[in-house]
């Protein structure tokens, strides 16, 4: 921020692992494209990378470790409570690994955002990568949507593709797919902060207007 006044709007982000689409939130809030601070980044893994990409940026983290709980209503209940003392007004799920109970997603209904790493509604859960490759497409990619019970299921946003080549490996399709979540996790989360993006009874909205069931397709010639 060039003015050195913090926006009020608050993001808490969830991470498991290494925290890349952590990294462009926090540099879209710091060149100002998203108008809004990240209030916290909580792990359910200690010891991960984006809890220090977190501190780098003087982000305060927490860690809740699902192993400490013994069931996972217990564990989101906890992370419900955390969460809720931040008082958030989006949540932002960036490569958190944990299934969420309806109950704690029904807390967050209409401000909790997923970005899942195929093009949805295609290859919910696990090995998206390889299992688009095994199915022989000829595109893979990645969808940021708004999270409802459903795993992967609920109303998709923004949508980016990338082309599978012959030669190409799960992790060759992860690389290319994750620069490709690095430019529409920003634009989304821009979207929901500055009140475009919005949903209701299982639909996304964009100024109003009804979200066809892929999403967006980002273009990268045209970033919206
Ligand atoms: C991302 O590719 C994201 O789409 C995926 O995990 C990766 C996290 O990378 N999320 C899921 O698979 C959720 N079902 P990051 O930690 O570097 O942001």
């Amino acid at each position: 921020m060039s003015t050195g006044q913090k926006p009020t709007f608050r993001i808490v982000v969830l991470i498991s692992g290494s925290g890349s689409n952590l990294q462009s939130l926090i540099d879209a809030c710091h060149n100002n494209q998203i108008k809004a601070q990240i209030t916290a980044v909580i792990s359910n893994k200690p010891s991960v990378k984006g809890l220090d990409r977190a501190t780098a940026a003087n982000i305060p983290t927490l860690v809740i470790d699902h192993r400490d709980f013994s069931s996972r209503q217990k564990f989101d209940q906890h992370l419900l409570e955390a969460i809720q003392n931040f008082s958030p007004d989006l949540v932002i799920l960036a490569g958190f690994m944990r299934i969420l109970t309806s109950d704690f997603v029904s807390q967050f209904e209409g401000k909790l955002l997923n970005i899942h790493p195929s093009l949805l509604p295609a290859y919910q859960g696990l090995d998206t990568h390889q299992r688009a490759i095994d199915a022989g497409d000829s595109k893979a990619g990645t969808t940021v949507h708004f999270v409802t019970p459903e795993l992967d299921g609920g109303p998709p946003v923004l949508q980016a593709e990338v082309a599978i080549s012959p030669t190409d490996g799960p992790q060759d399709l992860a690389a290319r797919v994750l620069t490709m979540e690095h430019k529409i996790y920003p634009a989304a989360a821009q979207w929901f902060c500055d009140g475009r993006l919005t949903s209701q009874n299982g639909k996304a909205f964009l100024d109003g207007v009804v979200i066809g069931k892929n999403g967006i397709l980002f273009d990268i010639n045209n970033e919206h």
